[in-house]
């Protein structure tokens, strides 16, 4: 593997399933393929499980006792390393940022934040939601407080200047996808991924190119409009390539990002993304998330949309999970079909 040369700790069921959506694929006539990456096993799941193993792997081997990460209240992230920290034994302590603006109580206090608490995590709170590397700062801050008391923290960062360790996971999927279509012979049309703090897209962007596989990677914007994620993507990719010391190169125009599922914003949800959600529970029973997968797959449905894709050809859609937080949007379930 690619990234063998990295420690990691074991987090995840791997390789996830690769599997055929056969309802939508009759509907859109064409093969469409989900890779399950909402069934990594860990705390319900999901693309951050990948990227914690190799971020606590590099914890473990500066000998790391505690743990610090922060992310929005329904983090998922937050909620998987609690869990990784968990089963690890190891100290953990989160900080969760105002980055939303929804009051109800639901989103507050169900979904990941209830799987937190539950999980007994020493929770803080960052009441600014668009400050990365604020946010940061307090982990590192409250990381030195941690290591005057004796304790050796390692702090899990979010914004773009750290190392970023997490990408290797999606080197690493991006290798263990291409296994399973060559076993199935599939050379799919595109990949489509979504596309937040960039770790997954860059890290499956760049495990694809390093393995010659020119196969277009769709990144819908979840967090940034698409010129500012490109940049940022970009950023990511030139700091795995240097971590790794590939020689692999990566054209700025061979990074797409779509934002046109964006607004109203980060965790906010949207008609296309409402619509994509119903669709995948409807047809497939499968279920996506308000501020990730749900807005890929509807950048994906408009895709379908379109008639690219014909009945020889194939698509993948990468489910990076989050499912946990679709009870802290109950409305969703409002236009419910209910005899009473
Ligand atoms: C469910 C889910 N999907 C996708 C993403 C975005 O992944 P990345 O931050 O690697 O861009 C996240 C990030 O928190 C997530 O929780």
């Amino acid at each position: 593997m690619l990234t063998d040369s990295f420690p990691t700790v074991n987090l995840s069921h791997k390789p996830t399933p690769l599997e055929r959506l056969d309802n939508l694929s009759a509907d859109y006539q064409t093969n469409i393929w989900i890779k399950r990456d909402d069934c990594t096993g860990l705390a319900f799941g999901g693309n951050k499980s990948r990227q914690l193993e190799y971020y606590i792997g590099h914890a473990k081997s500066l000998g790391a006792d505690t743990l610090l990460t922060t992310g929005a209240v329904q983090s998922n992230h937050v909620r998987m390393t609690v869990a990784a920290a968990r089963k690890l034994n190891m100290d953990i302590e989160v900080q969760l940022e105002q980055r939303v603006a929804r009051d109800q109580v639901e989103y507050h206090r169900s979904g990941n934040p209830f799987l937190v608490r539950l999980m007994g995590a020493k929770i803080h709170y960052y009441p600014v939601g668009e400050d990365e590397e604020g946010a940061d700062q307090a982990l590192i801050d409250r990381a030195r407080e941690l290591k005057a008391e004796g304790k050796n923290p390692y702090v899990i960062p979010l914004s773009n200047v750290k190392t970023p360790y997490g990408a290797l996971g999606y080197v690493e999927a991006a290798e263990e996808t291409l296994t399973q279509l060559q076993a199935m012979k599939i050379e799919p049309g595109i990949f489509v991924v979504p596309s937040g703090s960039a770790a997954t897209h860059a890290g499956f962007l760049l495990g694809l190119r390093s393995l010659g596989c020119n196969v277009p990677v769709e990144g819908v914007c979840v967090r940034r409009d698409a010129q500012s994620q490109q940049q940022r993507v970009f950023t990511k990719i030139q700091s795995v390539i240097d971590l790794m010391g590939l020689d692999t190169r990566i054209d700025r125009d061979d990074i797409h990002c779509n934002d046109r599922f964006l607004a109203p914003g980060y965790g906010l949800l949207n008609e296309p993304t409402e619509q994509a959600i119903l669709l995948m529970a409807r047809r497939e029973g499968i279920f996506l998330d308000p501020t990730y997968s749900g807005k890929a797959f509807a950048a994906l449905v408009e895709l379908l949309g379109t008639g690219r894709f014909g009945p020889d050809d194939h698509v993948v859609f990468l489910h990076t999970g989050g499912t946990p937080s679709l009870f802290g949007y109950p409305e969703l379930a409002d236009n419910a079909q209910e005899v009473r």
